[in-house]
This record gives structure tokens, sequence and C-alpha cells, in this order.
């Protein structure tokens, strides 16, 4: 049933990514991006907000005119309200957005179960963070709203006297309830931007900020939205009177209209029985881990290579144990691991240019040993060279789980092997492939750029590659005989393009004069 729902969402996403990715680029696509432009936003409203709070009254007789006299000055406080109260409905539409993509994604599960779990009181927070700013403007609509949610809340039962009870006529709202109002409304947004950063507590080396070029770009939309569409009041707040047509905000007050028709009970049991859903879903079948790392200590050196790469945070450098003379030893916590083999990927310890029977890593996957994927590689290497011809060059295409599927180049000298993530190949394999009786090309190919599944595995092996981050791919590696394609999940065509180009390549490479391949 989840597997079903993560792809009736993923389809589309995928598709809509694939075509924003033509005007915008990987790196600025906004749908790569939701995470960081909702961080954005935030920061917007909250500096609109500030000013915003400077020129408001706190009094329930002043609140109206307050707004309505920062809304006449067009050039700027109309601006900074409208921006405030935009930004705030990008927020919602991005987390929504962002919610929807990493389930799509499966980036929920496992070790990220805290990133999703500590994602449901941001949704709640940003609500009532929302919803309190209504209040303050103090015209029909905040009426409107501010009735519904306390009667909402009554209906729980938790004060003695009903709280509504205070909007009942003209004069029973007094100046100390509504400066209760602007308290929530102040709290809510700090203690927002709190869970905000709970909730990213366990991802290293976390990104917040979006690419600037699309934080200038969504920026200026947003102010030129501010100047041609300003946020405007209703009529002021009159409790003698039942507003009769509204104009709502449907990002934060969708849910208000249901008031009327289902009732407190039902609303309540959405709000709480959605909460509940999404705190289960991570341990929601199909449930599948792979096995973490090992450490294998009479191969580490401690050089905390695998500590500084992995994306999860999930290896700890700790005191040596065994009695070697290193200062340090690696150790994987499982409960932070997703099995991605990037760290195994880092360790000097995995090259296969080793004189041992049996390739034994530093650290190392259970479930696809790294001796494994040397087999594996020699005898699609073996394979490939079968097949090789003057205009057939052997090729190796190495990708991974998540991007587009490289058993699809199979044939014509080509072979395969996939990874769980192309950070766990290290560049040493690049030079085994290559050298000696090797193949005459290999292409790497993987998620979108930008856009890694398992966040650095790309980067990564891009550092490699070009001799940034250890461990790196020697100099005397042809670069000409390599190709790096990331095409992500929906690329299959592109791959299938840039391998007959790269096989091209190869052709003339082979076919020039001195070429030893
Ligand atoms: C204001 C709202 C939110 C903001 C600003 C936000 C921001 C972020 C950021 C910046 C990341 C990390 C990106 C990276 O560096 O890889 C992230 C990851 C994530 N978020 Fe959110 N988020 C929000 C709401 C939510 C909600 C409501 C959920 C789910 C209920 C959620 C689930 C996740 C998950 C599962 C990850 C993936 C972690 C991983 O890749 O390991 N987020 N979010
Ligand atoms: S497998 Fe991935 S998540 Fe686990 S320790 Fe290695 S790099 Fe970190
Ligand atoms: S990268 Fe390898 S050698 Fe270095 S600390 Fe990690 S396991 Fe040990």
């Amino acid at each position: 049933m989840l597997k079903i729902l993560q792809k009736s969402f993923r389809w589309p996403l995928a598709w809509l990514e694939l075509l924003f990715d033509k005007p915008f680029g990987p790196p600025w696509n906004p749908l790569r991006q939701l995470g960081t432009l909702a961080f954005f936003f935030f920061w917007v409203s909250a500096v609109s907000g500030i000013y915003v709070f400077i020129v408001f009254d706190t009094s329930v007789g002043g609140a109206f005119t307050s707004v309505e006299a920062m809304t006449q000055q067009w050039y700027f406080g109309s601006v900074m309200r409208s921006l405030h109260r935009y930004a705030s409905d990008a927020m919602v539409v991005l987390t929504v957005l962002h919610v929807i993509r990493e389930f799509s994604l499966d980036r929920y599960r496992g070790a990220r179960w805290y990133s999703w779990f500590t994602g449901i009181p941001v949704v709640w927070l940003l609500f009532v963070s929302g919803i309190s700013g209504y209040w303050l403007v103090w015209d029909r609509l905040a009426q409107y709203v501010a009735i519904g949610s306390m009667e909402w809340i009554d209906w729980l039962g938790i004060f003695g006297e009903p709280v509504a009870n205070n909007f009942l006529t003209q004069g029973s709202l007094d100046d100390r309830f509504f400066s209760l109002l602007v308290f929530i409304h102040i709290f809510g947004p700090l203690f927002l931007l709190f869970m905000m950063w709970v909730h990213i507590l366990r991802i290293n080396s976390s990104k917040t900020n979006p690419p600037r070029g699309l934080a200038v770009g969504s920026f200026t939309m947003m102010v030129v939205l501010s100047f041609v569409w300003p946020a405007v009041s209703h009529a002021p707040a009159d409790l003698g009177t039942v507003p009769a047509v509204l104009n709502l905000d449907w990002f934060f007050m969708f849910l208000y209209p249901l008031f009327d028709v289902w009732g407190p009970g039902a609303l309540w049991g959405i709000a709480f029985g959605g909460s509940l859903f999404l705190c289960i879903t991570p341990w929601l079948p199909p449930l599948k881990k792979a096995r973490v790392p090992e450490v294998f200590l009479e191969q580490c050196n401690g050089c905390t290579r695998c500590f500084e790469d992995c994306p999860y945070g999930a290896v700890a450098m700790r005191q040596r144990t065994d009695g070697r003379p290193f200062e340090k030893e690696a150790v994987v916590d499982p409960d932070l691991c997703t099995s991605c083999g990037i760290c195994v990927g880092a360790c000097p310890m995995s090259t296969p240019f080793r004189h041992a029977n049996k390739l034994v890593t530093g650290i190392d996957l259970p479930d696809l040993p790294l001796n494994m994927v040397q087999a594996r590689m020699a005898a699609a290497i073996e394979e490939a060279r079968a097949e090789n011809s003057k205009d057939t060059p052997s090729i190796m295409v190495i990708g991974c789980e998540h991007g587009a599927d490289p058993g699809k180049a199979q044939g014509r000298a080509t072979r395969s092997l996939t990874l769980p993530c192309i950070g766990m190949l290290p560049p040493s394999f690049l030079d085994y492939a290559l050298s000696g009786a090797g193949v005459d090309g290999v292409m790497l190919t993987g998620c979108n750029d930008c856009d890694c599944f398992h966040r650095f595995g790309i980067p990564w092996t891009e550092d490699r590659l070009a001799g940034l981050r250890d461990p790196y791919l020697r100099k005397r590696v042809p670069r000409e005989r390599l190709h790096a394609c990331w095409a992500g999940e929906k690329g299959a065509g592109r791959l299938t393009e840039e391998l007959e180009g790269f096989r091209r390549r190869l052709i003339d490479i082979k076919n020039t004069p001195g070429d030893g391949t």
C-alpha cells in the first residue's frame, strides 16, 4: 500500500523535476531545494516580521489601525507586510512538497526516521505560527479564525472556562488576552526555528541555504508579487456580527471551512490521526534494513576518512582498543547508518592492488563486501573484453541503486556494476578497471547532479576524481577514458545517448596510432 502511494507520488514528481532541470539546471532546481528554500523563507518571514512588529500596536483597539497605516505605505510598509505573509505561505507549500518528496524517494525510514519524526512537530508549529499571525490583524478574517480556533481548542475541554467566551461581545476581548495572542505569535516561530534545528541535527553538514542565485531569484519574485498584489485586511473585527464573505488564506486555513461542516471532533481526528499516522510510517512495512558496515581493526589505521565522508554522521572515532600503534579507530553507530557504503569508498585500504588473496579493507559492507565488488568487476571486465573489437570498445558502466539503471547499458562489449551509492567506489577501482588487462573505458552514473540519494555520493566521487579529496584517483589514470553521466532515475535515455557519444570517443582513442589500449 505504502509502496503504491510512494510510486504514485514519485512518478509525477520525477518528471516535474526533469522538466524544471531544463530552465533552472539541477543545482538551482527548486524541487531539489525544497528544505533549503523553506529555511530561506523562514528567514524572510522572520526579518519582515520584526519590522511588522515594530510598527504594530499590541492593543485590541490599535492593532487594526496600525496594520492599516503600514499597508498604506505602499513602497515599504505594505511590501514588508506582504513579504511576511507570502513567505509564510511559501513555507507551507515547500514543506508539503518536501514531505511528499522525501516520502516518495523512500528517504524516511531506517536511520532517517529521526528527520521524519521531528518534522511532524515542525508542521504543527508552522500552522500555529501562521494562524496566530492572522489573529493579530484584528479584522473580520482574524475574528473568524480566532473564534474558530478557540472553539476548536474548547472542544478538548482543557481549560475550565471556554476560551471562546473572550470573543462573545465587543467588550469581552481585553488587552491582556490580546497580549497572549501576540505572545503565541512570537514564541510559535521561535519554537518553530528550534524544531527546524532539531530536525536537521542528525544530518552531517546539512544544507540549510539554497544556492545564492535561487535565493535572490525567489526573493525578487516575492518582492514583485508584494508590489503587484499586496496583502490587505478585511473590514475591522466586529464581535457583534458574523463575518459573511471572507477571503481565506487557503494555505493555512484549509481546515476552517470543514469546521462548520464536520465540527471540532472530526477535525481533531484528522489532525491527530494524520500526525499519528505520519509518526509511525517509518516503521510500517515493507521494512528492509541492509546490514551496517563492519570495521576490520587489523586494516584500520584510524585515518578518519570514513568519519569525514559519512553523510549521516554514523562513524565515530574512538580511542584505539587493540593496542596497535594508532591513536584512533573507526566505530559505526548502527542507528545512524543507512548502509550507503560511502565509508568503504573513503577508506585508503579499499584498493584492489594488494597482494593478499582476499581483499580485506578497513570498513566494509557485509551484504556487498569489497572483495565481491572486485570479483564482479573482474568478471564484467573479462566479458566486456571478450566482445571487444576495433569498432566496439569494451566499457564498464558503474552506477547506483537510485539513479538510471546501469544494467540497461549491457551488451556490445559493455558490462555494468551496481553499488548502493556511487560514493562506495574507491577511486583505485577505476585505476584497476582501466589499467593492464582492463576495459577501454569506464562510465560512472548515478542520481541526478546535486541530488544524490545519499547526499554526498556524487560530490565526494567528483572530488576524489579531481584530486580534491582523499582517496584521490592517481594521475596516471587516463581521464579521457572516463566519463560521468549523472542521469538520475528517469535518465535512461540520457544514459544511452551519452554512452553512445563515449563509445565514439573511445573508438577514436583506440584507433589513434600510439595509443596503447
Ligand atoms: C519548515 C519545515 C521544514 C524544513 C525547513 C525542512 C528542512 C530540511 C532540510 C534542510 C533537510 C536536510 C537537507 C540536507 O542537507 O540533506 C531536511 C531533510 C529531511 N526532512 Fe525536512 N524540513 C521541514 C519539514 C519536514 C517535515 C514536515 C518532514 C516530514 C514529516 C521532513 C522530513 C525530512 C526528511 C525525511 C529528511 C531527510 C533526511 C535525510 O536525507 O537523511 N521535513 N529537511
Ligand atoms: S555505510 Fe554510509 S551511513 Fe553507514 S557508516 Fe558508511 S558512510 Fe556512514
Ligand atoms: S577510512 Fe579505513 S583506515 Fe581510515 S579510519 Fe576509516 S576504517 Fe580506518
